[in-house]
C-alpha cells in the first residue's frame, strides 16, 4: 500500500476567495482537494493548476449542506489515499434582508453551511490534523465583530466562526495544530450577487479588495501561525472601533447601511 498523500482541502474553491486560496497553495507546492457544488468550475480550476506544472487537484463536487456530505467527502479522500494536512473552511454565503422577510429555508442554509459544515469538517479531520501537526484556516469576516440587522444570521454566523476558531486554536496549541481565522472586508466576488445586493454602494466601488489580495493575506497569516488575520488597515480599524459604539447608535446605523445595498433608500 502506498503512503497517504497529504493535501490541502479547500471548500468553496469554485470561485472568489476560495479559488485564489487554492491557486496560492498550489504555487507553494501543496497538493489540493477542491470542494464546492459547481463541478465544471472546479474542473476548470484543476485544469488551470495542472497546466502550470503542479499536480492535478482532486475535484470533489458536493453540497456541504446535504445530510452526510462531510462523511461522504471523508470516505472519498480515504479511498483516494489522501490525508488532510491543511483544512480551509471558506465556503459560505449570506442573504440581504430582514429575518422576517427572507425565505426561512435559505436562512437555515446559512447556518448549515457557515456553521454546521465548518464544524463538521473540523471534527471529522481533527485526528489527522493532530497526527500531522496540521493547520486550519477558517474564513469569517469583519462582520464577525458586531451584529448586523438586515443580514442578521450571516453576521452571527461569522461571529460564531471567529469565536469557535479562536477557542479551538487555544485548545489545539499543545498539539501543534494552528488555527487561523481570516476576516476579510468587502471583497468583490460572487458573494454580493448570491446575497442579493442590488445597489452599487460607494464602499463596493472604492473600498473593495480583490479576492487575490485577501487570499494572499490569509495564506501569509496561516503560515505565520497568526490567530486572526484582518486584511487592510481600514478593516483593522473598523474591527477595533465599531464594536465600541453604543448599540443604540450602531444597530440603526448598520440597518440603514444594509437598506442602501437593496437600493430601496
Ligand atoms: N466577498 C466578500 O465581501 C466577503 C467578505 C467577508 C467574508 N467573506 C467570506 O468569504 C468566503 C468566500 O466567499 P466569496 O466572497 O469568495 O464568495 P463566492 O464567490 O460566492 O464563493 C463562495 C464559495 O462557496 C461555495 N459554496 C456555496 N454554497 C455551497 C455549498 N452548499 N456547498 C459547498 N460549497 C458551497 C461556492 O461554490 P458553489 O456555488 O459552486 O457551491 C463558492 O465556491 C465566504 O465564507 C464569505 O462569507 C466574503
Amino acid at each position: 500500500m502506498s503512503a497517504p498523500r497529504p493535501a490541502v482541502l479547500v471548500t468553496g474553491a469554485s470561485g472568489g476567495i476560495g479559488a485564489d486560496l487554492a491557486r496560492i497553495f498550489a504555487r507553494h507546492g501543496h497538493d489540493l482537494v477542491l470542494v464546492a457544488r459547481s463541478a465544471e468550475k472546479l474542473k476548470a480550476l484543476a485544469d488551470e493548476i495542472e497546466s502550470t506544472g503542479r499536480s492535478r487537484p482532486l475535484v470533489v463536487p458536493c453540497d456541504l449542506t446535504a445530510v452526510g456530505a462531510v462523511d461522504a467527502l471523508a470516505a472519498r479522500l480515504e479511498a483516494e489515499g489522501v490525508v488532510v494536512e491543511i483544512l480551509v473552511n471558506n465556503a459560505g454565503y449570506g442573504l440581504l434582508g430582514d429575518v422576517a422577510d427572507l425565505d426561512p429555508v435559505a436562512q437555515m442554509g446559512i447556518i448549515d453551511l457557515n456553521i454546521r459544515a465548518l464544524v463538521a469538517l473540523c471534527l471529522r479531520f481533527l485526528p489527522e490534523l493532530r497526527a500531522r501537526r496540521g493547520k486550519i484556516l477558517n474564513v469569517a469576516s469583519v462582520v464577525a465583530f458586531f451584529p448586523g440587522p438586515g443580514m442578521a444570521i450571516y453576521y452571527a454566523s461569522k461571529a460564531f466562526t471567529l469565536s469557535f476558531g479562536q477557542a479551538l486554536g487555544q485548545e489545539l496549541r499543545g498539539f501543534g495544530v494552528g488555527v487561523t481565522t481570516l476576516c476579510p472586508g468587502v471583497t468583490l466576488t460572487g458573494f454580493q450577487a448570491r446575497a442579493g445586493f442590488t445597489s452599487d454602494i460607494a464602499i463596493m466601488r472604492f473600498g473593495a479588495a480583490t479576492s487575490a489580495s485577501v487570499a494572499a493575506s490569509g495564506y501569509a497569516g496561516l503560515i505565520a501561525g497568526r490567530r486572526t488575520v484582518i486584511p487592510g488597515f481600514s478593516n483593522k480599524l473598523l474591527c477595533r472601533i465599531v464594536p465600541l459604539l453604543p448599540r443604540a447608535i450602531l444597530l440603526p446605523m448598520i440597518a440603514s447601511m444594509q437598506k442602501r445595498k437593496t437600493g430601496k433608500t
